[in-house]
């Protein structure tokens, strides 16, 4: 009975290609950092150095923040440092290759639509999603100096997510660089999308499912959605418009899906399930890892400001000869005439980053045998650091010396954000509460009335 309609469904609509435009589309790129004191080598190795390499090639579109409202998340009780330090680090973006006209700069609080996303997606994340978060249990444990019992640090992850999502872009991946410690948070990201785009976007069924050949497809759907007592919504399908019919599948799917669960309709409706999708309001997120090798501290921890072993990237040359002269080395070698291994050794590990070739070969053969001291070891690879680190520095100076400009520069870069942060916040207002819809009805009535 449905094969005629079919026909002309297929014969309307043969030929037709639906342009995705993927293949010229740039990628999104977002990432940001808290500012809760001066950037060091290890946030340059770990994550700047490479937000520079994608700024530069021309595949991406970069979005670089820095995340005021995060910093609050455990540091509400004193305040006072967050201005400063994300100037600072807007200094360090800048220093260390971050270009305004290749990369939108932004500070997160100066885009309040991140704050309303944040909102919205707070009320489809459930709890459990965010106790089991790995930062969160673990900084729940370790973390003693800061109150973390409260509201805005559980929701951490949610907030983190909208900052990502509200760069979605239909068709454009969205693509997170960050470090291993943050792949938890991107994947959380990803499912609070999920459930979003289902409960505000719906369930979209491809209009494919109405081809002859996918004929079994329907009618098994049809059967399930009739099982599940939608007989009188559903059977009908024959005397309708064929490109009505999808969204009606859409519609009752949706009914179906609120009672039974998505998940368990997609089951029921088995291989037909390849037609069924959660409209996209929000872009699913992916992480892209740093690949670069952890760059250990001073004492050969992780480099982190809390462990008080970093290197900022405004280091003087004395406290960098004075930090690295006490730094860390191959614990057993011992006595000057012990033969070391630089493979366990953070100092070489630093040389790696900072030497050339000769200087590296010295330290590795001089350790081995015992043919340099660990004093004049550390002595050059502070002469190679210092000749690295000096070039940023002075573009700090620079830049310094002009906040205001730094400031217009982040301003501008806000703008910029805000503009495309609008246009998702506008899409995801409609999905959630449809007024403008609901002004179209409106608007329809009253002029019928008139009429
Ligand atoms: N959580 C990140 C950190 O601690 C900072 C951050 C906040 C972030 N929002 C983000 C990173 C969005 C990437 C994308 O470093
Ligand atoms: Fe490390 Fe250099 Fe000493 Fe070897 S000689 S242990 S590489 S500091």
């Amino acid at each position: 009975m449905l094969r005629p309609i079919w026909r002309e469904f297929n014969s309307k609509h043969a030929g037709v290609r639906v342009a995705t435009g993927v293949e010229k589309k740039k990628s999104r790129v977002l990432s940001g950092m808290r500012p809760t004191g001066r950037l060091h080598i290890g946030h340059y190795f770990g994550a700047l150095q490479n937000w520079v390499r994608l700024q530069n090639d021309p595949a991406y579109e970069c979005f670089y923040f820095i995340a005021d409202w995060h910093a609050l998340t455990s540091d509400y009780a004193d305040t006072s440092g967050v201005a400063e330090n994300t100037l600072q680090i807007m200094i360090d973006y800048l220093a260390e290759g971050l270009d305004p006209s290749k990369s939108v700069l932004f500070l997160q609080s100066a885009v309040p639509e991140h704050a309303e996303l944040h909102l919205l997606l707070s009320m489809v994340t459930p709890l459990g999603w965010l106790e089991r978060v790995p930062t969160y249990k673990e900084a729940l444990e370790n973390v003693k100096d800061k109150d973390l019992h409260n509201y805005g640090f559980l929701g951490y992850p949610v907030l983190q997510c909208a900052d990502i999502v509200i760069y979605s872009k239909e068709g454009v991946p969205l693509v997170v660089p960050v470090g291993e410690d943050q792949v938890s948070h991107v994947e959380t990201s990803r499912e609070i999308v999920r459930k979003c785009n289902f409960h505000f976007g719906g369930v979209e069924v491809s209009p494919a499912i109405m081809n002859e050949e996918n004929y079994d497809y329907l009618a098994h759907v049809e059967a399930v959605f009739a099982y599940e007592g939608e007989v009188h919504n559903v059977l009908p399908l024959s005397g309708l418009e064929n490109t009505k019919v999808p969204s009606l599948l859409e519609e009752v799917a949706i009914r179906i899906s609120r009672r039974i669960g998505y998940e368990n309709l997609l089951e029921k409706i088995g291989r037909a399930r390849s037609f069924f999708s959660p409209r996209t309001i929000l872009c699913e997120p992916e992480v892209m890892l740093t690949r670069t090798p952890r760059i250990p501290g001073l004492d050969g921890r992780k480099m982190s400001k809390s462990y008080g072993n970093t290197i900022t990237l405004s280091e003087s040359d004395e406290d960098i000869r004075a930090k690295t002269k006490v730094m860390v080395t191959d614990p057993a070698r011992k006595r000057r005439s012990d033969p070391g291994n630089p493979d366990v050794c953070p100092v070489y590990d630093w040389h790696k980053l900072f030497s050339p070739k000769p200087t590296l070969e010295w330290a590795a053969t001089g350790c081995r045998t015992a043919g340099i001291g660990c004093i004049e070891c550390k002595a050059k690879m502070a002469d190679h650091l210092i000749e690295w680190i000096a070039p940023i520095r002075e573009q700090r100076v620079d830049h310094e010396k002009h906040p205001g400009k730094v400031l217009e520069i982040l301003d501008e870069g806000s703008k910029k954000a805000r503009r495309v942060a609008q246009e998702t916040m506008g899409r995801v207002r409609e999905a959630v509460f449809g007024w403008e819809r609901k002004r179209k009805e409106i608007d329809g009535t009253a002029g019928s009335a008139k009429a």
